[in-house]
């Protein structure tokens, strides 16, 4: 029994599969939202992607992270109640707790497996830290558990998560954000850069064939968790950088002309028709500052690593 970790479930699959897949494959251009990636083997994979060389981000940021736990300690204070939406295995807060020394750490996750284990795991590594996990999806809500301690809140937010979001809906997890931490409470945010498309591209592209292997994954989930007759086999992975919108997206491309049936339902695939799996959005400085701004926050400090490669921002509510 580990004595400092709570664990909440707040039934995020609201939404679930099925119903995501009938109403993103009803569409003209078809789409499931990313974060169906994340069942336990997706969560896996992530976390293997984040190993590969031309995956730059985690590596850049982690360094930039352990270089900088100090100097954000100085700024932020310590003794703030700590969030992490989309924790996952947490292995970059591990990187600021000794210099944050936060009063409880509250990881949020969609995978409520994968978040428990991850979660057991910090625990044990960190005695003195009360953890209180909660499974939600962040796109939606960021319920706070009730016996989280009063006390300034400070949100982390790495990996350039907030990507995944268009300008709009991050604009909308911004507010959300800013209403969850409150006055006096911060958000620190990792945010991937706009930079060479050669760059962008092959970190979507991995020689090892991980990242194609992701996006695969969730047609192995459909098939797996619903009654389809979908064959991963007939589709293949699609990533590039669309610069006019300054996003990565990503696609399963039909390599044949298909007709996948769901439950008394029909949707016709023509070769070469994609299902739209995830935009990344990059962001320019003063696009992130704006950004921020526009959603009810001040900057604090900023940093970017010596190549241009990734930023770290620090805000405050207004
Ligand atoms: C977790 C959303 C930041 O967009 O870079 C990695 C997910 N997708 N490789 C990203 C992802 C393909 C990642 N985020």
């Amino acid at each position: 029994m580990i004595e400092n970790v709570t664990f909440h479930d707040h039934k995020p699959q609201a939404l679930s599969l099925y119903d995501a897949v009938v109403a993103g494959l009803s569409k003209s251009d078809k789409s499931i939202p990313p974060k169906f990636f994340y069942d336990q083997r997706g969560s896996e994979l992530f976390d293997r992607i984040c190993e590969q060389p031309e995956y730059y981000l985690p590596t850049v940021e982690r360094r930039m992270l352990s270089s900088l736990a100090e100097e954000i300690a100085n700024l932020t204070g310590t003794g703030r109640v700590l969030i992490e939406p989309g924790a996952g295995n947490a292995a970059k807060v591990r990187l600021l707790l000794d210099a944050l020394r936060p009063s409880a750490f509250v990881p949020m996750d969609i995978s409520f497996d994968y978040l428990k284990s991850s979660a057991r795991a910090l625990a044990v590594e960190y005695p003195w830290l009360p953890i209180h996990a909660a499974c939600v999806d962040f796109t939606h809500s960021l319920p706070i558990p009730r016996e989280v301690p009063n006390g300034p809140r400070l949100l982390f937010f790495p990996g350039s998560s907030l990507g995944n979001f268009s300008p709009s809906e991050a604009g909308g997890f911004l507010r959300l954000v800013h209403d969850t931490v409150g006055s006096g409470g911060m958000m620190l945010i990792g945010v991937d850069t706009k930079k060479s498309e050669r760059v962008l591209n092959a970190a979507y592209n991995d020689a090892a064939g991980l990242t194609a292997d992701f996006n695969l994954n969730l047609l192995q989930r459909m098939q797996q968790e619903l009654d389809t007759d979908i064959d991963p086999e007939v589709f293949e992975h699609l990533a590039f950088y669309n610069d006019e919108e300054g996003c990565i997206e990503m696609h399963l491309v039909s390599t044949e002309e298909q007709t996948l049936r769901l439950n008394g339902h029909r949707f016709e695939f023509k070769k070469g028709e994609t299902l739209h799996t995830e935009n990344s959005y990059k962001y320019s400085q003063t696009e992130f500052i704006n950004l921020v701004t526009e959603n009810g926050f001040n900057e604090v400090r900023h940093w970017v690593d010596d190549d241009g490669l990734f930023a770290v921002y620090l805000v405050a509510v207004a």
